[in-house]
């Protein structure tokens, strides 16, 4: 079997055009939305992933403020950035790139970022709402990946879902909203982790496998159903070569595959350019803003040629 590929890149190409539309109806209203990054230290893949994500805001009419402290700034000083962020009306959202230096208290720096400017949907406030279906900002990799699968129109809804994974950022949030019952949710859902005996014979029952493992090649051929679709969010780096959590031999047997570049990553940025985009609008007063993995955004199908 040759599965068809999840290209990420085309479906994020639509929703980067649908944010450009909404930046630009803010405009019309006299607001530019703006995003704001905070990047402490000199961690060059860090450095990378922020200059990415500025030009993404470029590129859809989003406004960057980016704040660069030095390796060496305490708690105090990142706290005061933070402080200063969320009393900005030009900044309509931020993030503070993680990780952040050895020796500074993430959570606590974390947690005093105003919910409502959270753009990683990561504070938890917004993991809260979450747990709660209350509308808000939710994290970037599992509104993708639900985005992703709905634009090819990949069966979710009634269907048989395992992920792989546990993490806060990807595994956790991904796993309470496809259970929800919502447009391209309301799946059954096995989370499966590193603490699991044998992980074969549960991947195996699912319609769609999602690995957030980042343990590279955690899902090979012989644990995927034939015709399921496999999405790989999970990466690991060796070296400077990227690893996925999906051995290469899963598309003979997937009906649906990401490719190793190009699949979830795209949208993941999309998503947090839309969740950029739904605070600025919600700061304006726009009704029926809809963040990323919101009802009406996902229901909308966003189907690549
Ligand atoms: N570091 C690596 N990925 C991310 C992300 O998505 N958000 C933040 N804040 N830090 C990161």
């Amino acid at each position: 079997m040759s599965a068809v590929l999840l290209d990420g890149e085309a479906v994020a190409a639509r929703v980067r055009a649908e944010v450009a539309e909404r930046t630009a109806r803010l405009r019309r209203m006299g607001v530019t939305a703006g995003l704001g990054t905070i990047l402490v230290g000199d961690h060059a893949p860090s450095a990378r992933y922020v200059a990415m994500k500025h030009a993404d805001c470029a590129a859809v009419g989003i406004a960057s403020i980016h704040e660069h402290l030095p390796a060496t700034a305490t708690q105090e000083e990142i706290e005061a950035v933070v402080a200063r962020f969320n009393a900005d009306d030009r900044v309509h959202a931020y993030l503070v790139q993680l990780p952040l230096p050895e020796g500074i208290d993430t959570e606590r720096v974390l947690l005093a970022v105003d919910p409502a400017k959270d753009v990683d949907g990561l504070h938890p406030v917004n993991l809260g709402r979450l747990v709660m279906g209350a509308p808000g900002p939710i994290a970037c990799t599992p509104a993708g990946i639900v985005e992703l699968l709905a634009a090819f129109d990949v069966p979710v809804e009634g269907r048989h879902v395992v992920v792989i994974g546990r993490g806060l950022t990807i595994g956790r949030p991904l796993a309470l909203l496809l259970a929800m019952k919502r447009p391209g949710c309301n799946a059954a859902v096995t989370v499966v982790h590193t603490g699991v005996k044998e992980l074969g014979p549960l991947v195996r029952e699912g319609d769609v496998v999602v690995a957030a493992a980042g343990q590279p090649g955690i899902v090979t051929a012989d644990m995927v159903k034939p015709g399921a679709a496999v999405v790989g969010a999970g990466t690991s780096w060796q070296g400077r070569r990227l690893l996925s959590d999906v051995d290469d031999a899963v598309a003979e047997v997937a009906g649906f595959i990401t490719p190793r570049i190009g699949g979830v990553g795209p949208m993941t940025r999309a998503m947090l350019l839309r969740n950029a985009v739904a605070a600025a609008e919600a700061a304006a007063g726009v009704r029926g803003s809809a963040h990323a993995a919101q009802p009406g955004s996902w229901g909308r199908r966003i189907t690549p040629q």
